[in-house]
């Protein structure tokens, strides 16, 4: 059994998100994690995953280990005690720690190769709520943006706890993907802005208010086809993203990179303080603000046009 799962980027309101308002994000399909699901003669769960230099044998590995955790988790979902004798191939293109959502995908895309292969096939419903458990055990109090986007492979106007929302885009437009190539871990931006929210609450709620805000506006100028309208949105988001600590000197020279070459607008996207910022272009700038973003310090860059 084959499955595979996308990338994804936030466009707005990351980090605002875990307080309750609103996001929105999108599959990034150019990058994707594929896993395949085979009976194997040889005893035991075999996991093979190149790219991170995995090869072992799901009993060697701790239980909260990244993939294992997966698996235990789907077994128990199932309430399965005898485990059959399986390879499991992992292949990504996703970068890891950048912000594109590589751990959400790899959970997804397992659960679904996996489910079929020991049971029967999960709903998108059931295959996001098991991805959620998974995303907590590993990031503590993740929004759950990630693995929504992820799973239901759509734009997504995401508010923690309420049910998913997906929206369309008036007029497709185009983001410029840049990668700093510096690894950073959300969950310790995620618990910096906690710790400054508990010092200066009413600031990060007034912070948090106005992304909000830039959010709600953000959808409406995708949906009426007004995507022009996001360029500025983008840097009052990241100025936010900046005042709150999150982004990083590198970021911030892609940023500038980017606005300089032509972009109408650039943020962070993610976790921050390193990992990915986004641009957006005109579809016909897209190639020259990427070679500019490169010319800049960024390790790699992805096109990816939405809607
Ligand atoms: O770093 P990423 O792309 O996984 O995004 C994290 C987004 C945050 O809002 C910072 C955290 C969250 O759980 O939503």
């Amino acid at each position: 059994m084959k499955a595979s799962a996308p990338g994804k980027i936030i466009l707005f309101g990351e980090h605002a998100v875990v307080y309750s308002r609103p996001a929105l994000a999108v599959p990034v399909t150019q990058v994707h994690v594929d896993v395949e699901v085979v009976d194997s003669p040889r005893k035991g769960i075999w996991i093979h995953a190149p790219v991170i230099d995995l090869h072992a044998e799901l009993t060697t590995l701790p239980s909260d280990h990244p993939v294992a955790s997966v698996i235990l988790k789907l077994f128990q979902f199932f309430d399965i005690s005898q485990t059959p004798d399986l390879k499991i191939d992992i292949s990504s293109t996703i970068p890891v720690a950048a912000g594109l959502g590589s751990g959400a995908a790899v959970s997804v895309a397992l659960v679904r190769a996996l489910a079929p292969h020991v049971a029967y096939p999960l709903t998108n419903r059931q295959v996001n709520e098991l991805v959620y458990e998974i995303e907590k055990l590993h990031h503590g109090t993740p929004s759950g943006i990630d693995n929504t986007v992820i799973t239901y492979n759509m734009p997504v106007y995401f508010i923690k706890g309420q049910p998913i929302e997906t929206f369309k885009t008036g007029k497709p437009f185009t983001v410029v993907v840049g990668d700093t190539g510096v690894p950073a871990l959300t969950i310790e931006s995620v618990g910096d802005v906690r710790r400054l929210w508990l010092r200066d609450t009413n600031h990060f709620e007034n912070i948090f208010n106005e992304i909000a805000q830039i959010s709600l506006i953000a959808r409406r100028s995708i949906e009426s086809g007004k995507p022009e309208l996001l360029g500025e949105l983008m840097d009052h988001n990241h100025a936010l993203l900046q005042e709150m600590t999150v982004s990083s000197p590198e970021l911030d020279k892609l940023v500038t990179a980017a606005k300089d070459a032509g972009a109408l607008g650039a943020k962070l996207s993610g976790g921050g303080r390193g990992g990915n910022m986004i641009a957006l272009v005109e579809q016909a700038r897209a190639e020259s603000v990427a070679s500019v973003l490169i010319s800049a310090g960024a390790k790699r860059t992805i096109i990816t046009e939405i809607g």
